[in-house]
């Protein structure tokens, strides 16, 4: 680490900036936010200034002179931060001598050597600020890191944060367990969302009603269903992530990725529940019995599954058992298999020529076989198959049985939406040879339609192909 970070206590300091640029009025327009007093000083900085909108009339800042004419040393007296953003190579040059002789921190915007301090990337929701720097190092990455935590921090956090500041002695007597205190906190800044355009007087009468209700209430701890999307983690939703980065347990298994776990809070207690080759893993018993006793010890749970929580998860199960002991669950949706995968193919899934239905099967059959095959797919209609690979064959067999097109194509994608994704197409009746051929392994989605043909990697000889023999 290179730099050291503080935070002034703007209230205290007073700022001198050299110069009238334009860099030199984004440095007042930051700081006119803040208490500090500022001394603006360079010929034409009044006229600067005032075209800006930052001069005191508009701004109502208190603590702001400005000064026009040419830096002169006396301008170092009284000032503890100094900012040099000018044209005159010469003023720029005799501003940092002589800062530098009275040992102040000086920074020359946009000229890291030339300077002691940098100022960071920030933004600010209420009292809560986030500052980030690389040094100078990686300034795109800083900047996508910041535009990464704003859309994490939703705006009406800021009144929810100063409305909490105000609150706090009182929730503080209201629940004194510091961990039962830590959930209603964490819960409170999760649903943060819902005391957007609200006043920061009503939002602390809510905080202390809901404290008092919290007070009241059970004493669990939570569960959140979450889903991790299909790999690639870009595809978790900023919900999910703020509950991996919150959670105190996170209960996995063999379908999340590990780009995801990757963002979880770095303390939280991970515990797969999945099957190994050889190992059966707790079973579905097991993990009930584990997220109810992890959430009944006060514990924030989050019960992490591949793709969307409620598609081909058990989730019944789970929700079942948590309710049945009153723990407070709640559902973080995910993006499933079918739709990463209609995204990587560029395969609409539903097409105004090709297909105005969508149906989401498992193909993990107990005998191996639906009742009603013809109704799942065929012309107009496209079919996504989950844990089909193992029985590709008898799936293929019974849609042709009942009537679907051999000809009609098919995709098959394994391991979709992450780097080691592979995509094999062609036809109902070529589906077997085509998983056996490849090796496909799970997790593969199978895609059954003419939509197929729309993928984006099919070439035109191969979708020629497709079409000629549909
Ligand atoms: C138990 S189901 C879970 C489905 C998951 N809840 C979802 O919404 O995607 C597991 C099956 O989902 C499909 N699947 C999940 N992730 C996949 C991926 N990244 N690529 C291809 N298929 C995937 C496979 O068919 C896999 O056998």
């Amino acid at each position: 680490m290179t730099g050291i970070p503080v935070f002034l206590s703007a209230e205290k300091h007073h700022i001198l900036i050299v110069g009238a640029t334009s860099a030199a009025m984004a440095k007042l327009g930051l700081f006119s936010a803040t208490p500090a007093r500022i001394s603006v000083i360079a010929p034409g900085a009044s006229a600067a200034v005032k075209e800006a909108g930052l001069d005191a009339a508009t701004t109502g800042h208190t603590g702001l002179s400005i000064i026009d004419r040419a830096f002169a040393e006396d301008d170092l007296v009284g000032k503890t931060l100094v900012y040099i953003a000018t044209d005159d190579q010469f003023a720029e040059e005799r501003a940092l001598r002589l800062a530098n002789g009275r040992g102040l921190p000086v920074n020359v915007v946009d000229q890291p050597a030339k300077s002691n301090f940098t100022t960071p990337a920030q933004f600010a929701r209420g009292p809560i600020q986030v500052a980030f720097s690389s040094g100078g190092a990686a300034p795109v990455f800083v900047r996508r890191l910041r535009s990464s935590l704003e859309k994490l921090l939703p705006p009406s956090l800021g009144t929810v944060a100063a409305a909490a500041g105000t609150a706090r002695d009182r929730v503080k007597n209201l629940i004194p367990d510091a961990t039962r205190r830590r959930l209603f906190w964490d819960r409170l800044f999760d649903n943060a969302g819902q005391y957007a355009d609200l006043a920061e007087a009503d939002v602390e009468r809510l905080i202390v009603d809901a404290a008092r209700n919290h007070r009241m209430g059970a004493t669990s701890g939570q569960v959140q269903l979450v889903g991790a999307g299909p790999g690639d983690p870009d595809l978790l939703t900023i919900k999910a992530h703020r509950a991996l980065q919150q959670a105190d347990v996170i209960v996995y298994d063999n379908l999340v990725s590990r780009d995801v776990l990757a963002l979880a809070r770095r303390d939280a207690d991970l515990v797969f529940v999945g099957k190994r080759e050889g190992d059966h893993g707790i079973g579905q018993d097991g993990i009930n019995k584990l997220i109810v006793e992890r959430a009944l010890a006060g514990q924030r749970v989050v019960r992490l599954k591949g793709g969307d929580p409620l598609l081909f998860a058990r989730a019944g199960e789970e929700l079942a058992a948590l309710r049945a002991h009153d723990v407070h669950v709640e559902v973080i949706p995910g993006i499933s298999a079918f739709q990463g995968i209609a995204a990587t193919t560029q395969i609409p899934l539903t097409d105004r020529e090709y297909s105005s239905s969508l149906t989401l099967v498992t193909g993990h059959l107990k005998d191996g076989s639906y009742k009603d095959w013809a109704r799942l797919a065929g012309e107009g209609r496209t079919l996504a198959v989950y844990m089909g690979v193992k029985n590709a064959g008898s799936i293929s067999a019974g849609l042709i049985g009942e009537g679907v097109p051999a000809k009609t194509p098919v995709a098959v994608v394994e391991n979709g939406t992450r780097a080691t994704e592979r995509r094999f197409y062609g036809t109902l009746e070529g589906l077997a040879d085509l998983v056996q051929q490849n090796s496909v392994k799970s997790p593969a989605l199978l895609l059954i339609g003419d939509v197929v043909r729309n993928a984006a990697d099919l070439n035109i000889a191969d979708r020629a192909d497709l079409l000629a023999t549909a």
